[in-house]
């Protein structure tokens, strides 16, 4: 369960203008409820933990049991953006840190990610894996026409067809159920596929088989996912002031329009939530990044970051506020020892778990940025697992909803994407371009 603290705000924010934000953060809640506001036919993510299939975990295993039955040891997940960010923040969260060096891997396969940028010498390091390795596919794209994945799919799928006979096994793409080039690409190379609902955007997908799949490959408990997110679906549901995701999205809302906070901070103290990070600005970044307007999404990863960002957030421009995620406990148990000779000077320590250091620097670093003006929301959990994680998915994408809608943009398009595709078409010279190309390289 995701519970919300706004206490580190109190000294920043009056009363009465968040009780105000609350209210309008209510008008959107029935906007998004209603289903009666700009982008309503991207909404499919809003009941998907609630009406998932069994039949459609059972599918992912499926997937699962014959690629072990191939002894495939390396899955190579192609995807970017939305459909990439959402698996790998599951993947980097719940598994061991070091998964791929321990020797007992538990019949799990290695897990890696491609076509998220464009880098040659990625690409050629991760085909320098797959040659030692048994290897299998899966390649996403809603669209099936984005470059990034369709170049490393290219390159893999030549790989995996020069090596193995029963090369169409081993890829599974997942993409529109009708159009796009994966999906023809798809149908004449006999792969197995999954469906992206056409209502369900890329950033909001990490539920639909985009999420689902990968994270069943990488061995984790997609079902208990589920049922975390289901629990926030209902929660979150309930028109009231405590509504956490409604809490979330006035505060930040507040904290920007009234107070010039134009910057936002999500902050972990666990390196397992990096990719959260990377997740959730996505998803906050693409979502209200628009029409000259939104709250601008950074993340850094504590205590890591206090000693490089440390001191622009605590003493530089006084732009932004954070939002941590508070994870109340460690899986694991660290216990500092006690030295004879002391040399280090840390026998105060001794006996102590390192979560408790952990939770201290958490705390000194709170009160230290609240004394430098940088207003706190927290957001909790018990600890790092399956249903939290499902829970904290779903949390966010409401509570964006909702918080999008207050600051008057439609959450669900992301207009601004194409720019940059037209110009690197017109570079690339990709039929249809010409002039563009032309008209570009004068400029350059
Ligand atoms: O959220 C989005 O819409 C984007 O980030 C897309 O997910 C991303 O551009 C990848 O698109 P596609 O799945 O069509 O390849």
């Amino acid at each position: 369960m995701v519970n919300i603290d706004l206490k580190g705000c109190n000294s920043f924010v009056k009363d009465a203008d968040y009780k105000a934000y609350v209210e309008k953060a209510l008008t959107c809640f029935d906007v998004l409820e209603q289903e009666n506001g700009e982008g309503n036919d991207f909404l499919g993510w809003k009941h998907l933990p609630s009406e998932t299939p069994e039949s459609l975990i059972a599918e992912c295993e499926e997937v699962r049991d014959s690629w072990k039955a191939k002894n495939v040891d390396l899955v190579i997940v192609i995807g970017i953006g939305g459909s990439y960010l959402g698996a790998r923040c599951a993947v980097e969260a719940l598994s061991h840190s070091f998964a791929s060096q321990l020797k007992n891997k538990n019949g799990v396969p290695e897990v890696v990610f491609a076509g998220n940028s464009l880098s040659e010498e990625y690409l050629a390091e991760m085909m320098d894996l797959a040659a030692e390795r048994n290897v299998a596919c899966v390649v996403i794209s809603k669209s099936g026409t984005t470059t990034e994945p369709a170049v490393a799919f290219r390159i893999v799928k030549q790989f995996i067809e020069e090596n193995y006979q029963d090369a169409a096994e081993r890829i599974v793409a997942i993409t529109d159920a009708k159009k796009g080039a994966l999906k023809t690409l798809a149908v004449q190379e006999g792969y197995k596929t999954f469906v992206v609902p056409d209502n369900v955007g890329g950033r909001f997908s990490v539920l639909t088989p985009v999420g689902l799949l990968p994270i069943v490959l990488a061995g984790i408990d997609v079902r208990s996912m589920l049922a975390g997110a289901k629990e926030m679906e209902l929660a979150l549901a309930k028109r009231e002031e405590s509504n956490p995701a409604v809490q979330y999205a006035a505060m930040r809302n507040l904290l920007h329009s009234e107070y010039d906070k134009s910057t936002e901070v999500l902050v972990s103290y666990n390196p397992k939530f990096m990719y959260l990070g990377e997740w959730w600005k996505q998803l906050y970044g693409e979502s209200e990044g628009k029409d000259g307007k939104g709250i601008f999404p950074a993340s850094v990863n504590f205590t890591t970051d206090l000693h490089s960002m440390g001191q622009f957030i605590q003493d530089g421009a006084r732009i932004m506020f954070e939002t941590v995620l508070n994870i109340e406990k460690s899986n694991r148990s660290v216990v500092i020892g006690s030295d004879e000779q002391n040399l280090d000077c840390l026998n105060y320590l001794a006996g102590q778990h390192v979560e408790h250091c952990n939770a201290m620097a958490q705390l000194g670093t709170k009160l230290a940025h609240i004394d430098g003006g940088v207003p706190q929301i927290v957001i909790s959990i018990d600890r790092i697992n399956e249903f939290n994680l499902g829970s904290l998915f779903y949390f966010f994408e409401f509570a964006c909803g909702v918080s999008a809608y207050l600051l008057g943009v439609n959450p669900f398009n992301q207009p601004g994407v194409e720019a940059y595709k037209k110009n690197m078409f017109a570079l690339l010279q990709k039929p249809g371009y010409e002039e563009q190309g032309k008209e570009l390289r004068a400029r350059l």
